[in-house]
């Protein structure tokens, strides 16, 4: 039998009996694969690294080591709720490496979207290798990899994914959830006792907000796309089927605007929400009159450099879903 195949007989898991049913399982196979050796698991904060990890804690305990790199590009309170979650209430063997400054000096002055992605990839490979290096006696690799990845290993996220994890670290590897699918990971993320909105976060790009500070990016814009995104996911989030993804873009361009009587020059946020089965088409979703008042209140006032907000009504084809 094939491991990378889901058997027909495999029951989609929808309730938090069949969730648990299948933590044992794991819980059971990770253990006999493992026995008393070392697993390093690079720990994002999304939905499947943070599945992988609290199932891998509940396996082996400090035999996980995890790593978290802070590239720079994570939304708002992002790290310090997988130092929060994992560390804290789940007491997990944590790593969090502070790569700001390092990611953000290769960037400067990149303007070409595939270089941003290709360094961003390479980077994070480095710096893990890094982390990897430093330690002893790890025998094995923890990966989040779902059952689509499999399935779509030349879909729409191995084209954007170029970094992937580097070969010469030759572990093996343990993937507790490759069988499953991204709405199966959820029910066994919140069954694990994850926060929600760990469990049912949008999906979110790896190289994150860089390809949302669209063209070079730099630290002043950077600060306000990740600003301004906290604020339209709290608006947006209100919505009543939430959509799919929404976010917000900012260009690296500049319009004049008035404040205090007095023009300047500031940046223009691009607020985006989008439906899609796939994420191969999509179609822009229709956000309230009030609520996108509401976000460009909020966005002109509290976001320091934004003088202008935009809705971008566009679907894909011909736009695709981030800018870059
Ligand atoms: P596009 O912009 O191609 O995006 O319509 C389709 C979906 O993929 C996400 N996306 C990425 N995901 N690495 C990722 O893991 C990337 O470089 C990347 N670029 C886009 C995007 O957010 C959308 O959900």
């Amino acid at each position: 039998m094939d491991p990378n195949v889901r058997p027909e007989t495999m029951e989609r898991i929808t309730t938090p009996e069949l969730a648990q049913a299948f933590i044992d399982e794991q819980i059971a196979a990770v253990k006999e694969q493992v026995g008393d050796r070392k697993v390093l698991l690079a720990l994002s904060g999304g939905v499947d690294s943070s599945v992988v990890a609290a199932l891998l804690i509940k396996a082996i305990g400090d035999q996980l080591v995890c790593v978290h790199v802070n590239h720079g590009l994570l939304r708002k309170g992002e790290p310090e709720q997988v130092i929060q979650v994992f560390q804290e209430e789940l007491g997990a063997n944590l790593i969090y490496v502070d790569a700001v400054d390092r990611f953000l000096d290769k960037l400067a002055g990149v303007d070409d979207p595939e270089t941003k992605r290709k360094i961003i990839g390479k980077e994070f490979i480095d710096v893990f290798a890094e982390e990897a290096g430093k330690l002893d006696g790890i025998e094995f690799l923890g990966q989040g990899t779902i059952y689509p990845d499999i399935l779509e290993s030349d879909g729409v996220k191995a084209h954007h994914n170029v970094g992937g994890l580097p070969e010469d670290l030759q572990f093996e590897l343990v993937e507790p959830v490759k069988l499953l699918y991204k709405d199966e990971v959820r029910v066994v993320g919140k069954q694990l006792g994850l926060p929600d909105n760990m469990v049912y976060r949008q999906p979110f790009p790896g190289p994150g907000l860089g390809v949302r500070c669209v063209g070079a990016i730099t630290r002043d814009r950077l600060e306000a796309v990740r600003e301004a995104d906290a604020i339209v996911r709290e608006e947006i989030g209100k919505m009543d089927p939430v959509p799919w993804q929404y976010f917000v873009a900012i260009p690296d361009v500049k319009s004049t605007g008035i404040k205090d009587g007095k023009r300047h020059m500031g940046w223009a946020a691009v607020v985006r929400a989008i439906n899609t089965v796939d994420a191969v088409t999509a179609q822009s979703v229709e956000i309230p009159w009030e609520m996108l008042c509401r976000i460009r209140d909020r966005i002109i006032a509290e976001v320091p450099g934004v003088n202008r907000v935009l809705w971008d009504v566009s679907d894909k084809p011909t736009s695709t879903i981030e800018w870059e």
